[in-house]
């Protein structure tokens, strides 16, 4: 652990020095420090394991958190299949991984293959009908895939050709519309400056054959992520801002896509504000942006993004999105690092956060790229840095995939009681167990809400050892409270112990 920390203070060191010190000797513009950034950025660092996700990762009330597999270097964009196999693209190993279904409800995949490999730095992904469509970095191409089996056959089929990758954002998002249309998303080759390229900083769309180009939307410096609301069949997309305007400007975007609009870059950011750098461009005056649908915060770097189908959800998740926010690079102090969820009402767009814990006081352990949603309701995150894939889940849902979706009953009696308990101490510490229980609220999700995980009869479940297990390690979203010792015990006593027959016959604690 104290190596780990260690590791990750010196790759900070450098990722904090090396800037400072190609500034200083003025060899640098932005470009050049960009790239250096990203790709120091790039490195991935050390794995996580279920200690780390159950105890330090938070995701709302309700949801329940668990690594789904811990073993995916650099993992990137995911996409299920029919049959609930996800697929995994890592463009820094060139290739597609499939993580079989679990099928044995272990909680993990049953398998990990590589279906494709060898590409140039694939990212982009979606299947329709027969065809498995991947995006590498200059290429669209196309492969037939058995979903029931997961298995590709024959080899890629180029549907479009000559994308330019060179620059900064050269990595391609890709998806199928509902309308049968390939939907293709490029980045900008520089932070900021007009590309010779125009097909680059846009959003464009093809026949599935790859026939018929047409830029839909332009002026979008990064869009990484997109996809539709399924209540009105609108295109939303990610917008990565600008860098080096300070840490609080200019804001990431999501932008509503409409055929034939320009979103800004780079001219303009944010609600329609001037560039400092392009903003004077005689060009600029020709143009006529179209403002954000929500700003996120500055230099969070959205990256993938996807609609909920609210099934298996609570209510005011009818009407929401899932946006992973990689973090920022560029910004004294580290922001970004989580999901966030995204819910649309009558009064516009409101963000909160989904999934947290990944920076603890600057110190990173993971950073979320993409979100799909499986066949069993729950949604899956992939983590570039801690190489792995973790799996939210909506409380013990009764939905058709029971096996995966049941809620362990853990029965941990001990066979002894502990040497600790004092039959001389044990009303002292039950009250003192019972300040700290209402100190620290337990009863707002044990005793309130929809569906509280009660607490009374516990003793029937679990023994004294088993209560400070779960106090020393709560399962998510259980936050790890500050306990001592001896703090852990009185609340186990308040929790376990029954008080002899008392004179008013009421021995209940609770
Ligand atoms: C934010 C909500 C939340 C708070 C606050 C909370 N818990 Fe929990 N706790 C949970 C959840 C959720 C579970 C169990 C999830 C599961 O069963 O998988 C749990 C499980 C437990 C269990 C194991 C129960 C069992 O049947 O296996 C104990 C004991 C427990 N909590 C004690 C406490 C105590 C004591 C406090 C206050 C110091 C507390 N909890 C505060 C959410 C919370």
């Amino acid at each position: 652990m104290r190596k780990l920390f260690i590791g990750l203070g010196l790759l900070l060191l450098l990722i904090v020095s090396i800037p400072a010190f190609l500034l200083a000797s003025g060899t640098t513009d932005s470009s050049t420090l960009r790239v250096l950034l990203n790709s120091m950025m790039g490195i991935a660092g050390p794995a996580t394991n279920s200690d780390i996700v159950r105890q330090q990762y938070t995701v709302p009330e309700g949801f329940t958190l668990e690594l789904y597999d811990g073993n995916v270097p650099r993992a990137r964009f995911l996409l299920f299949t029919s049959a609930g196999d996800l697929l995994v693209s890592r463009p820094h190993s060139g290739d597609i991984v499939l993580l079989r279904r679990d099928t044995d409800g272990n909680g993990k995949p049953d398998d990990q293959l590589t279906l494709l490999e060898g590409l140039d730095r694939p990212l982009g992904m979606d299947i329709s009908g027969e065809w498995l469509y991947v995006a590498e970095s200059n290429r669209v191409s196309r492969i037939r895939f058995d979903s029931d089996t997961g298995t590709v056959d024959g080899s890629l089929q180029p549907v479009v050709e000559g994308l330019t990758d060179n620059g900064n954002h050269w990595s391609k998002t890709i998806r199928v519309g509902q309308d049968q249309r390939l939907y293709l998303a490029q980045g900008s080759t520089c932070n900021i400056c007009e590309e010779e390229d125009t097909r680059r900083a846009t959003l464009m769309r093809f026949q599935l054959d790859g026939s018929q180009p047409q830029i839909i939307a332009t002026g979008l410096r990064n869009s990484v992520g997109f996809d539709w609301a399924p209540w009105n069949g609108a295109l939303y997309a990610t917008e990565n801002g600008r860098d080096l305007l300070g840490d609080d400007l200019p804001p990431c975007e999501l932008n509503q896509i409409e055929a034939g609009n320009f979103y800004g870059w780079p001219y303009f950011y944010g609600d329609n504000i001037a560039d400092p750098d392009m903003g004077d461009d005689p060009l600029a005056a020709q143009r006529e942006p179209t403002a954000p649908a929500h700003n996120f915060r500055a230099h969070n770097a959205p990256l993938g993004m996807t609609f909920l189908d609210a099934k298996t959800l609570p209510p005011d998740y009818e009407r929401a999105a899932l946006v992973a926010l990689h973090g920022s690079w560029n910004r004294s102090s580290p922001d970004g690092y989580k999901v966030v969820s995204l819910h649309w009402s009558d009064d516009g767009i409101e963000e909160r956060d989904f999934l947290t814990g990944f920076n603890r006081e600057g110190t990173i352990s993971g950073r979320p790229v993409d979100i799909a949603q499986g066949p069993d309701g729950a949604m899956y995150i992939s983590d570039d840095y801690a190489g792995a894939i973790y799996r939210v889940r909506y409380g013990a849902s009764d939905n058709n995939n029971a096996v995966a979706f049941e809620l362990p009953t853990v029965k941990r009696l001990d066979a002894q009681e502990p040497e600790w308990l004092d039959a001389a101490n044990m009303v002292t510490m039950a009250a003192r167990g019972d300040e700290l229980y209402r100190r620290y609220q337990c009863q707002s999700c044990h005793e309130q809400g929809e569906n509280p995980r009660t607490l009374e009869n516990l003793s029937e479940r679990l023994g004294y050892a088993a209560v400070i297990d779960v106090l020393a390690a709560p399962p998510s979203p259980m936050p790890l409270f500050p306990l001592t010792e001896s703090e852990q015990r009185e609340l186990a006593v308040f929790l376990l112990w029954q008080p002899p027959e008392s004179s008013d016959g009421d021995n209940n604690f609770l």
